[in-house]
């Protein structure tokens, strides 16, 4: 989605400096050029080397370097960039961009520039709420500046609360939903887009009983649903995570209803009520032991293992997707599949009704189940698109920000598709 897009990174001094690596890698990845501006606190953090190395363009520093200005003045750095991302964005930055101060490279690039900017602020929690960032925020937003995060969580000064900087997967989907819709379109779908929504996720393996000690059950970890759990909660959906059994932690800011069974995936779902969307990620086994005995089966000697008769589960995502008042206006099932992966989920998304599909290849090679990557194709109505190989958090976060642009649309625009 990035092709051709030509990125100007500000990296300012903060410790979430090292993510801005990771940043560029990812952007890189989707075809957009990145060149760096570093601040001189900036380049305490992260080398320039290091950004040169993985964004393969030269690293600007020093607003008095004669070189500098003679290959590439301040002003055509921005003027050569379609957006400008200031990551880490710290308070102090963020006080010199509010001031119009021209007092390094960085600031004077930012002050010169008529491109759309998005801001990645990361700090200490008391320097996020402090009024003088409060206020400095609040103007560069009447400016137009766009800022995505911080995020809620732990920090490397030993402090809990707002300030750490937004991942970088959120960061690329920010980018990307900025580009592909417009500035304006895009500003108030990138701050708490889903607000006022209320978001399903189903995530985890389902147990189903065979005996008090013995169950049936899947490979799913629950990396994947509580990802997109997470990703929807941050663009300020009011999130219920239906979970099956998992060692994943709860994610912060969702209702985490524990479950063990299908049945009871299902009770809890229908107890969620009113929804705008449902994500169900959840490997929820098709069949349960018809009936469980209640007492451990024991193992006789010279006898037979004992048949297990199977019976139906209901199916959730199907129940979800029946037309009708009440029905949520977006519900996104997955298709995991080891074999004609597009066709069976193209299949799939007709028999049980459900808007978009994400076909998901769980092939053992994959390593899908439990792993911390995913490939997918994101299947509607209209069509079928191939996403690259991703992070799980990155699906999540892409997927998050392709429902916020859905639930935006005019409702024309929703029968269209
Ligand atoms: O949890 P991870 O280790 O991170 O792995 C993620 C994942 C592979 C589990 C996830 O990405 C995924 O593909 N989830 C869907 C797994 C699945 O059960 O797929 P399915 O093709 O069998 O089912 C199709 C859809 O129907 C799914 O949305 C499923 O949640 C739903 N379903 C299935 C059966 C049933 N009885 N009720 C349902 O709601």
């Amino acid at each position: 989605m990035l092709h051709g897009k030509r990125i100007l990174l500000i990296v300012a001094g903060g410790i979430a400096a090292f993510k801005s690596l990771e940043l560029i890698r990812r952007l890189r990845e989707r075809g957009a050029a990145v060149r760096c501006v570093v601040t001189e606190a900036g380049a305490k953090f992260v080398t320039p080397l290091s950004l040169q190395a993985l964004s393969e363009d030269r690293v600007y520093t020093d607003m008095f370097s004669l070189t500098d200005e003679n290959e590439m003045g301040h002003i055509q750095l921005s003027r050569d960039a379609d957006l400008l991302v200031v990551a880490p964005a710290t308070a102090n930055i963020l006080a010199r961009m509010a001031g119009g101060m021209a007092d390094d490279l960085a600031a004077t690039v930012l002050l010169a520039t008529d491109k759309p900017v998005l801001a990645a602020p990361a700090m200490n929690v008391r320097m996020w709420t402090h009024a003088a960032t409060v206020a400095n925020v609040e103007t560069l937003k009447k400016r137009g500046v766009t800022f995505i995060g911080p995020n809620d969580g732990a920090m490397a000064c030993n402090e809990h609360g707002p300030g750490r900087m937004s991942e970088p997967a959120e960061i690329v989907a920010a980018i990307e939903s900025m580009l592909a819709v417009g500035l304006a379109s895009a500003r108030p779908l990138l701050e708490q887009p889903l607000a006022g929504k209320r978001a399903l996720v189903t995530s985890g393996p389902t147990r189903e009983a065979i005996d008090p000690v013995r169950y049936i059950s899947n490979h799913s970890s629950g990396k994947q649903g509580h990802a997109i759990a997470a990703a929807l909660a941050r663009l300020g959906a009011e999130v219920t995570l239906v979970s099956g059994p998992v060692t994943v932690a709860d994610p912060t800011g969702v209702r985490t209803v524990h479950v063990d069974s299908a049945d009871e995936m299902l009770a809890a779902c229908l107890a969620a009520g009113a929804i705008d969307v449902a994500v169900c990620a959840a490997a929820v086994a098709d069949w349960k032991v018809a009936k469980p005995s209640k007492a451990k089966i024991k193992k006789k000697p010279g006898a037979q293992p004992p048949a297990l008769d199977l019976a139906p589960n209901p199916d959730i995502l199907a129940t979800l997707s029946k037309p009708g008042t009440g029905r949520a206006t977006l519900i996104v099932g997955f298709a995991a599949e080891t074999e004609n992966l597009v066709a069976n989920a193209i299949d799939k998304r007709q028999r049980k009704g459900c808007d978009w599909i994400v076909a998901n290849d769980v092939s053992p090679a994959t390593g899908t189940f439990g792993g911390e990557r995913n490939t997918v194709h994101l299947i509607s109505a209209t069509g079928v698109e191939d996403w690259p190989t991703l992070a799980k958090d990155e699906v999540a976060g892409r997927l998050a920000a392709r429902i916020a642009l859905h639930l935006a649309r005019p409702r024309s625009a929703e029968a269209a598709e």
